[in-house]
Parts: structure tokens; C-alpha cells; sequence
């Protein structure tokens, strides 16, 4: 747990945040636009800096947010305090928390390709075990079509069994024009809870 706090804590402190555009990413704005992703308790896990925990904040959203290291946490709160905005801010090791009641949407972003893949199966119980009966996942899964990481590449049929159709409804994939560096994208899945 050190060792992870440590390692990600490392990054922001040396500014190796390559994830981070210092934006809003326009995946987020593609499901609200779309209408798919409207105002409700949503947490943002692994968030980062949070520029989607203040977008979500900024549209009326109840927003839960948590990251294993301290300085995001800090930069979000210094960041919502300057917009007078609220959203509830955690950090904690996401795969050993518990959410006092569940969400009815989790918004994923390059947190499942940021850890190491012997780790996603405890990563798919949380996101399921945090979401109520029908809630919304809005996944993106990372492709980098190389093995190592992070950022892991989370291929669409290993996700399937991940997210296995016992347990959600998978949509159709959504087109994004959004690119990270080095070529990677994501494929976007709106997934529901069974
Ligand atoms: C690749 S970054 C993505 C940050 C943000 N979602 C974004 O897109 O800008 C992954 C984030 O997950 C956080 N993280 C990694 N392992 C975690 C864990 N076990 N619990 C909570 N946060 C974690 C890191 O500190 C980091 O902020």
C-alpha cells in the first residue's frame, strides 16, 4: 500500500503526468452531450488532478472522487475551493475502500490501465460492489497494443470477461476522437449493471 501511495505520489511531485491534458477530457463531454450521463452520484475513481471531478462539480453533479495520492487530492480541493464548488474528495487505496452508500454511476478514466493487471480482477468486484442494481459504468479501455505499462492495454475481450455479461449490459462501442501520446486510445463502452 506504501509502496503504491510512493510510487503514484512520485509522479505528481516530479510532474511525470503525462495522462494528465490540464483539461476537461472530451470523452466525459461526449456522454453528457449525448444525454447518456445526466446529474446524479457519481464517483470518479483513481481522479487525479479531477478536471472531470470539477466539470461533473460545475454541471450540478453529486461527485465522490478518490486517489491514493495526497498532492492530486490537494491541487483538486485548492481547484474547487477557487470555483466554489463542491464534490466529496477521499484518498484512500480504492481497492481496499468502501463507499458508505453506492453510486448510480462511475466514471472510468485510465484508472483500470494505470494498475498492473494481476489487480483487475479486485478492481472489477469494486466497481461492481460500489455501483447500485442498474448503474452506469462509463468505460474506456486503454489501447496501447504493448505489454507493458502503466498504462496496461485492457483488450475489449479481456474486458468482456472482466465485465462479464452475468453481471452487465454492455452497449455498443462509442466513437471518440480523443488520442493519448505514443498513438494510444481508448475504446468507450457504456455498461450497465445487471
Ligand atoms: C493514469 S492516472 C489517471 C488520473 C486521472 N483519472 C486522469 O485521467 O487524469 C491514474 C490515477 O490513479 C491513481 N491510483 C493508482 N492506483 C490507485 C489506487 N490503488 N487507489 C486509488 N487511486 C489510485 C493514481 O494516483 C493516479 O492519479
Amino acid at each position: 500500500m506504501t509502496e503504491n501511495i510512493n510510487e503514484w505520489e512520485n509522479r505528481y511531485q516530479l510532474n511525470q503526468t503525462g495522462w494528465d491534458r490540464g483539461e476537461v477530457s472530451l470523452n466525459l463531454l461526449y456522454w453528457i452531450e449525448k444525454g447518456l450521463l445526466k446529474p446524479c452520484r457519481i464517483l470518479v475513481p483513481g481522479c487525479g488532478n479531477g478536471h472531470e471531478v470539477l466539470a461533473l462539480a460545475e454541471r450540478g453533479f453529486d461527485v465522490v472522487a478518490i486517489d491514493i495520492a495526497p498532492t492530486p487530492i490537494q491541487n483538486m480541493q485548492t481547484a474547487l475551493h477557487a470555483k466554489q464548488l463542491n464534490a466529496e474528495l477521499i484518498q484512500a487505496d480504492f481497492l481496499t475502500w468502501k463507499p458508505d452508500k453506492p453510486f448510480d454511476a462511475i466514471y472510468e478514466q485510465t484508472s483500470l490501465c494505470a494498475l498492473p493487471p494481476e489487480k483487475r480482477e479486485s478492481y472489477g468486484k469494486c466497481l461492481t460492489s460500489w455501483l447500485k442494481p442498474k448503474g452506469l459504468l462509463f468505460a474506456q479501455f486503454m489501447q496501447t497494443r504493448q505489454e507493458n505499462g502503466p498504462p496496461f492495454h485492457c483488450e475489449v475481450s479481456a474486458m468482456r470477461e472482466l465485465f462479464s455479461a452475468d453481471n452487465w449490459l454492455w452497449s455498443e462501442q462509442h466513437e471518440t476522437t480523443v488520442t493519448h501520446s505514443e498513438g494510444r486510445y481508448e475504446k468507450l463502452f457504456l455498461l450497465r449493471k445487471g
